[in-house]
Parts: structure tokens; C-alpha cells; sequence
């Protein structure tokens, strides 16, 4: 398999907003992560995604662009930005933004001018559409509830937004939008930025008609037309890497999104591992229980599916998912650290590109302690809370509650904690951060983890100096053992004549599974001794033969 460095990387995500503070205002930005770049290097994390640091109204906390290349004065100046960019790469790392080309705010100057008649320069850069006999033109629903259409009055017409209604998607059809778009990624590569997280990607193709029937607008022929386009525009022409987020893909198709030799992207963001335990009609407002067998034959799928032709990328969280240690693991005081240890082993020694969600490698969780609706900030959250309880009155307040305090994306984004100083040494002030701070800090904060090695950190900083060291965990191909076992994930990777084996219980009791480890040494594990067959609460092993 061809060697690149975005394979060999490990990637940690910053959520800037909630990161660190450096001016004392509750809200984290770009001198506060210039501030700690030194704990990611520590770490050894070597690309930084970054949410989206761009000028917007919010709404929906930056993935609502209203300037595409200016900064979000909340997070300081392109001066700040340049600097970070500076430091990074004088330290090692390699910095990627997030691309959100679906959609604009309606803020935009683009669609300012669009929405003003049908006919000036940005009139075709949206999607406008005629109403159905005084209705919107189809029956599609936002991702974030109600309509997926706006009515304009100065144009008569409709406006498409698959989230609110103030991010108008943007109409890839016209060659004015995409060359706009391709010349405002060129502009930041030419700055030096390594790459691109791509913002719900496989839907920006949509259909040319709107029907009542149309089917919703993912994975339509056309987004492929557009990557390959944009990549010899724009990608090819650069050392960088790509991510697509795509949900409701499967490992066929992403195999031409991410395949060797496709020209599109280096890998995408699946979200089938992710559906497991959500409800068929309340998604992750009812969580299931979550069944082993079916997430190892899922994840096994994209691993020897993609193997050799394409690329995994592996995460358990980012800003829109609750903390995985809380939804997978156990976040009790006696199970956090070795549940978060094993979870961490079981995704990152896998095949692909691992991601670190900030706060994932002290094994942070979710915030328990989020009481009333007025504590949570997301938009999806709210609007969740008004659909079911207020509009269609099938949950009560309690029940909803309930549902936010496990499925919001609020949990991701409670402040990273720092240290046990108060607001967990987010701001440098006494002001109260723009989201609560989860009172767990004192047990749970960064430097508290640093000090101590045997931490979650301590773990993590292992496992990406041992990636560095033995490329069987980059390149060595997948094999699931017993996938029916409901208790254990065992899979081998094997690699030039090497084997790795990786065994980890998942239970928070103590099992037995026998294994031919006879002539192999421990290469990681989250308990001091080996017992063998014998695996306690949330053991996680990891075996590399001794060729
Ligand atoms: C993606 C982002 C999410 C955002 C949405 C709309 O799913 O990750 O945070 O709300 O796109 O841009």
C-alpha cells in the first residue's frame, strides 16, 4: 500500500468556541489555542481540525458562514490565525479547517444579493424554487425540524435549507458558485493550511425538479462530478489532506469518494457505527442499548472493505456526538479510566486515520448536570425540544430532558478542562463560559492527567508514539475474530509477517477468553499485569508477535 502521511497522522480536533479562553471573555479562540499547542504536541497529535473559525451569526455555531475569509472577531483576527498557523507548522502540526460549502448563513453577501430578485449576479447561487400551489415546493424536512423551505417575498419563491433557515444551500449547478467556492479554497491553501474537513459533503448535489416524491438529496451522482472537479481545480494541486463528512454512506460507494485512485477525497466520515444504538423515529433522542456484535461487524465491514482501496478514518466523537466514554463505556468513578482506555485502543488500533475529539484523551463525559432546557446552547437540541414536547406534544419536558442530557451535542462541547482551578482553567476570568463547565473538573481535568502516567492521557500519548514506531498499526490489514462474542472485540491486524492482536472486554465484568498469545509481548494494555486467558472489568490487551 502506498505510504502517506495523512495516513500515518493522528489527527485531534479543536473546538475553538470551547477550547481555551485567552482574553476572559467565556468563549475560547486562536491566542488560547496557540497557548496550548505545546499540549497537543505532548500528546502527540499531528494535524489540528478546526470547527469552523470563520465570520458568522451563530446560529449554529459557526457552520453558518457569512464570510468565508474573514475570522469570527469572538475568536480574534487573521493576524492571530497566521500565527497559529506559523507555530503549528514551527512545531510539527499540521493545521486543517473546516469546509462548509452546503450551505452559507443567509448573512452571506451571496445570498444578501441573491434573495433581492431574480435576476442580478447571485440570483442562481441558492436554490429558489416556485411554491406548490401556495405551499413549499416539496415536503422536505430540515435536519433541524419544520420545512425545509423558505418563502421570500421579494422573490416570490422559495428558498431550499436542509438545517435552518438561515443557511440557504447553495446551488453547486452554477459554475459561478463553484468556481467562487474553488478560488476561496485556493486562497487559504496558498496561506499554507494542510487541508480540509469537508461539512456535509455527499449533499451538495440536488436534484434539478423538486417533486413531492423527490428523494432527499444525499449521495446523488452529481456530488462525485463535483470532487472530481474540485480536486483537479484545486486538491491535486497541494500536500494536503481531505475529509468528507457523508452520512448515510456505505463502504461501496465510499470506496469511489475515498478510493486510491478516485481523485476525490482521502477519506470520509461514515456514521453507520454511530446509528447503532439511535431510535427509529426519535434518533438519538431515544438511545438504545447498544449490541457488540452488530458494532464490530459494522466497523469490520469498513475495515476489510476499504482495505487496499481505500481509506478509514476512526472516531467515536466530534462536536455534534455525546462523549463516548458516557455512551459506550462507563463513566462511573470506578470504570471511566479503563473504559475510556479501551475504547480508545479498540478504534485507534484499527486501519485508518484516528481522530481525537478534545477532551476524548482525558476521558471526559457527558455533563449530567445540564437541569433545565436553558442550559443547553445547540440549536438541534432546542429545536428537538420544541418539536416534541411544545409542537407535537408526544414527550414530556422531563422525558426530553432526559433525551438532551444523554444525546445532545452539548456534551461535546462543555469546556475543555484544564486544570481544577474554577470554570476548570477555560477562562482566564471569573466570567461564566458561553456553556456550563461540567463539575467533574476537579476529578477530571488535563493537568492533573499529564502528571500521572497512568492516565487516560498517559494512555493515548502511548498509543500514538507506538504508531509512529510500527507500521503494522498504519498499514496492517483487519481481521475480526468471533464476531458473534457479546462480550469481547478480538481482531488481528497483520502486516510484513507481523501479527497484532487485540483483545478488550467490554463488559464491566470479569470474563475469560482463551488466545494463542504464546510467543508475542505486550505491546499496550490498561491493567499492570498480564492474566492471560483471564480479562478483567474493561481489559484491554494489545499483542504484537515477537518477528
Ligand atoms: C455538520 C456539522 C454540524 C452542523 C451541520 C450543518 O453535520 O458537523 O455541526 O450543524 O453540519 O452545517
Amino acid at each position: 500500500m502506498t505510504k502517506a502521511w495523512w495516513k500515518e497522522a493522528v489527527v485531534y480536533q479543536v473546538y475553538t468556541r470551547s477550547f481555551q479562553d485567552s482574553d476572559g471573555d467565556g468563549i475560547g479562540d486562536i491566542r488560547g489555542i496557540i497557548n496550548r499547542l505545546g499540549y497537543i504536541k505532548e500528546l502527540g497529535a499531528d494535524v489540528i481540525w478546526l470547527n469552523p473559525i470563520f465570520k458568522s451569526p451563530n446560529v449554529d455555531n459557526g457552520y453558518d458562514i457569512s464570510d468565508y475569509q474573514a475570522i469570527h472577531s469572538d475568536f480574534g483576527t487573521m493576524a492571530d490565525f497566521d500565527e497559529l498557523l506559523r507555530r503549528a507548522h514551527h512545531e510539527g502540526i499540521k493545521i486543517i479547517l473546516d469546509l462548509v460549502v452546503n450551505h452559507t448563513s443567509d448573512e452571506h453577501p451571496w445570498f444578501i444579493e441573491s434573495r433581492k430578485s431574480r435576476n442580478n449576479e447571485f440570483s442562481d447561487y441558492y436554490i429558489w424554487q416556485n411554491g406548490d400551489n401556495g405551499d413549499a415546493p416539496n415536503d422536505w424536512e430540515s435536519r433541524f425540524m419544520g420545512s425545509a423551505w423558505k418563502y421570500e417575498s421579494s422573490r416570490e419563491q422559495y428558498y431550499l435549507h436542509i438545517y435552518t433557515d438561515k443557511q440557504p444551500d447553495l446551488n453547486w449547478r452554477s459554475k459561478f458558485v463553484r468556481e467562487s467556492i474553488f478560488e476561496m479554497m485556493r486562497w487559504w491553501l496558498d496561506k499554507g493550511i494542510d487541508g480540509f474537513r469537508m461539512d456535509v459533503i455527499n449533499m451538495i448535489a440536488k436534484p434539478e425538479k423538486f417533486s413531492q416524491n423527490t428523494p432527499r438529496p444525499i449521495n446523488l451522482p452529481e456530488v462525485q462530478e463535483y470532487l472530481k472537479e474540485m480536486n483537479n481545480a484545486v486538491l491535486q494541486h497541494y500536500d494536503i489532506m481531505t475529509v468528507g463528512e457523508m452520512m448515510d454512506t456505505e463502504p461501496e460507494l465510499a470506496k469511489e469518494y475515498a478510493g486510491f485512485d478516485s481523485n476525490e477525497l482521502n477519506m470520509i466520515f461514515q456514521f453507520q457505527h454511530m446509528r447503532l444504538d439511535h431510535d427509529d423515529k426519535y434518533a438519538q433522542w431515544r438511545l438504545h442499548p447498544l449490541k457488540l456484535s452488530k458494532l464490530k461487524s459494522i466497523m469490520s465491514r469498513w475495515q476489510e472493505g476499504l482495505d487496499g482501496k481505500a481509506w478509514n478514518s476512526l472516531y467515536w466523537n466530534n462536536h455534534d456526538q455525546p462523549r463516548v466514554v458516557s455512551r459506550f463505556g462507563s463513566d462511573t468513578e470506578k470504570f471511566r479510566e479503563r473504559s475510556a482506555k479501551m475504547l480508545g485502543a479498540v478504534l485507534h488500533y484499527q486501519q485508518g486515520t484516528p481522530y481525537i475529539y478534545q477532551g476524548e484523551e482525558l476521558g471526559m463525559t457527558n455533563n449530567s448536570n445540564f437541569y433545565r432546557l436553558g442550559d443547553f446552547r445547540d440549536i438541534q437540541s432546542l429545536n428537538a425540544y420544541h418539536e416534541w414536547v411544545e409542537k407535537n406534544r408526544e414527550l414530556t419536558p422531563e422525558q426530553m430532558l432526559e433525551a438532551l442530557r444523554r444525546g445532545s451535542r452539548d456534551n461535546a462541547r462543555t469546556p475543555m478542562q484544564w486544570d481544577n482551578r474554577p470554570n476548570a482553567g477555560f477562562t482566564t476570568s471569573d466570567i461564566k463560559p458561553w456553556i456550563m463547565v461540567n463539575p467533574n473538573y476537579q476529578a477530571i481535568n488535563a493537568e492533573k492527567e499529564i502528571r500521572d502516567g497512568n492516565s487516560v492521557f498517559s494512555f493515548y500519548k502511548q498509543m500514538n508514539r507506538l504508531r509512529r514506531l510500527y507500521p503494522i498499526i498504519v498499514y496492517g490489514d483487519y481481521q475480526l475474530i468471533s464476531p458473534e462474542d457479546e462480550e469481547a472485540w478480538i481482531y488481528q491486524r497483520r502486516f510484513e509477517g507481523q501479527t497484532l492482536t487485540l483483545i478488550a472486554n467490554w463488559t464491566d465484568r470479569e470474563i475469560s477468553r482463551e488466545i494463542a498469545a504464546r510467543d508475542e509481548r505486550l505491546l499496550q494494555s490498561n491493567y499492570m499485569d498480564d492474566r492471560g486467558a483471564y480479562l478483567r472489568a474493561y481489559e484491554v490487551k494489545v499483542y504484537l508477535n515477537k518477528n
